[in-house]
């Protein structure tokens, strides 16, 4: 029997909030695009932060992202595409490119784009 927790995403970019039914062993991206919601995305793999996502409340578990630093994973971002729920969760989407920039800064996203693991500096 496969629980499922209920999902509440605060759309900054369009103003909106949907909440959506997700399995607990389902990516939470690929649930909510089923059940008709859009949502930013690109590499479906944990790799470019396109999909991340400021945690509000609630626990989820994200053991394939990659892409984001642990630094930013204890300050409550979140990579849709590679994470579960785990229990009912609140999450608003972010700025455009903020996870990117925080974790690369502008220099590299003017284009210098390194692949690997993000240095975790201050
Ligand atoms: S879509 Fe690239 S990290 Fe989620």
């Amino acid at each position: 029997m496969t629980n499922s927790y209920s999902v509440r995403i605060h759309n900054r970019q369009t103003g909106t909030e949907h909440t959506f039914q997700v399995p607990e062993d389902r990516y939470i991206l690929h649930s909510v695009e089923n059940q008709g919601g859009a949502l930013p995305f690109s590499c479906r793999n944990g790799a470019c932060t396109t999909c991340a996502v400021r945690v509000l409340s609630g626990d989820l578990y994200q053991p394939e992202a990659v892409g984001l630093s642990p630094k930013l994973r204890e300050k409550g971002y979140a990579l849709l595409c590679v994470s579960y729920a785990r229990s009912d969760l609140e999450v608003e989407t972010q700025d455009e490119d903020e996870v990117y920039e925080l974790q690369f800064g502008r220099y590299f996203a003017r284009g210098k784009v390194r692949f690997g693991l993000p240095l975790d500096e201050d």
